[in-house]
C-alpha cells in the first residue's frame, strides 16, 4: 500500500548507470505499489550510459556539464523532483541542493562507511584501499547526503567477503552486485517514509535490517569455502 504520494525521483549518475537500471527495474516490479517513479536523470558526462538507459525508458535525461547550481535547482523544480539518488555521480552536489533536499538525498558508496570514505575515495581507489588494509569484509553503504561528504546518516549496509586473491576489479564487481539489491530497497524505503532522517541528522525512523532476506544459506560455516 502506498501511504503517501509517489516520490518523484531524480537519479544523478556519471557512469554506466547499472544502479539506475536496478532502481528502474525494482520500481517496475513494485508496479502499482511503487513508492517512487524516476522522472529525471542528470549526468555531468554527455556519453554516460545512464543517459542512454534513461532515454530508452522515456525518462528525461539531461547532460549538465558543470556544477551549475542555479541550473540544477531549476531543473529539479521544473520536474517537481522530491527525492534524489546519487548513483556513481562523481561531482559534488551543490550545497544549496543538499540543503533543499535534507532527508531526501541518498548516495551509495562501495565500501562500509565510516571507513574508506571521503575525498578521493571513489571507484577502484576505494577497493584498492580496502584490499591494502587487509580488511576481510567490504560492501556497499547507502546513506543520506549532508554537507559533510560520506558522513550522512547510514541507511543500509551489506557485507561481502574480501578474498586474498581479490583485485580492485573482482572486489568491485562483488560489491556492485549487492549494490543493485540494496540500493533500490533503500530508495523505496525512503520514498515510502519507512526510513526517515531526523532534524538532528540521525535516522529518526528505520525498520530493522533483515539480512536473511538476501542470504540463501545464512547459517553455513563461515570457513566452509
Ligand atoms: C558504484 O560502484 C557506486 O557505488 C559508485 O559508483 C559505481 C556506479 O556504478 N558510487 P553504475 O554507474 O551504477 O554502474
Amino acid at each position: 500500500m502506498v501511504s503517501q504520494p509517489r516520490a518523484r525521483l531524480a537519479v544523478f549518475a556519471s557512469g554506466g548507470g547499472s544502479n539506475l537500471q536496478a532502481i528502474l527495474d525494482h520500481l517496475d516490479q513494485l508496479a502499482a505499489d511503487a513508492p517512487a517513479e524516476v522522472v529525471l536523470v542528470v549526468s555531468d558526462r554527455a556519453e554516460a550510459g545512464a543517459l542512454v538507459r534513461a532515454r530508452k525508458r522515456d525518462v528525461a535525461a539531461v547532460h549538465l556539464p558543470k556544477d551549475q547550481s542555479p541550473a540544477l535547482l531549476g531543473l529539479l523544480e521544473q520536474h517537481r523532483v522530491t527525492l534524489i539518488a546519487l548513483a556513481g555521480y562523481l561531482r559534488l552536489v551543490p550545497t544549496d541542493v543538499v540543503a533543499a533536499f535534507h532527508g531526501r538525498l541518498l548516495n551509495v558508496h562501495p565500501a562500509l562507511l565510516p571507513a574508506f570514505g571521503g575525498t578521493g575515495m571513489y571507484g577502484a581507489r576505494v577497493h584498492q584501499a580496502v584490499i591494502a588494509s587487509g580488511a576481510r569484509v567490504s560492501g556497499p553503504t547507502v546513506h543520506f547526503v549532508d554537507e559533510r561528504y560520506d558522513e550522512g546518516a547510514i541507511i543500509a549496509q551489506w557485507p561481502v567477503p574480501v578474498r586474498t586473491d581479490d583485485t580492485p576489479e573482482t572486489l568491485g564487481a562483488r560489491v556492485l552486485a549487492v549494490e543493485h539489491r540494496i540500493y533500490p530497497w533503500a530508495v523505496a524505503a525512503v520514498a515510502s517514509g519507512a526510513v526517515r532522517l531526523g532534524a538532528d541528522g540521525r535516522l529518526a525512523r528505520a525498520p530493522e535490517f533483515d539480512f536473511d532476506v538476501f542470504l540463501p544459506e545464512p547459517r553455513r560455516h563461515p570457513f566452509a569455502g
